[in-house]
């Protein structure tokens, strides 16, 4: 299984495995990361599972839909490799990414 890095904004990492076909958000609220709300449950309608992609992954995992792309403006402090964690699907090749989780959602 692909394994997940998690960062909060203190710089705590922890480390979960990941069911591929899921969500890096439901990766991260089945395993109790904190820093991730997702409120809406997936549906990209709340922007409170906003995270950060490190920036060797962020092509790896790819650009984000113009959906999500509008829904990040919901967002605060949205960067360049700012991502919804609920569109991001867990594949194998994102084995040991690592994404940050953001001082507040929105
Ligand atoms: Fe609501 Fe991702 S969980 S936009």
């Amino acid at each position: 299984m692909p394994k997940i890095t998690y960062i909060d904004a203190a710089g705590n990492s922890r480390i979960v495995e990941a069911v591929i076909g899921s969500t890096v958000m439901e990766v991260a609220v089945h395993n109790s990361i904190p820093g991730i709300l997702a409120e809406c449950g997936g549906a990209c309608a709340c922007a409170t599972c906003h995270v950060y992609i490190e920036e060797e992954w962020v092509d790896i995992v790819g650009p984000p839909e113009p959906m999500e792309e509008d829904m990040l403006d919901f967002a605060l402090d949205v960067r360049s490799n700012s991502r919804l964690s609920c569109q991001i699907r867990v594949r194998e090749e994102l084995d040991g990414l690592v994404v940050q989780t953001p001082l507040k959602q929105a």
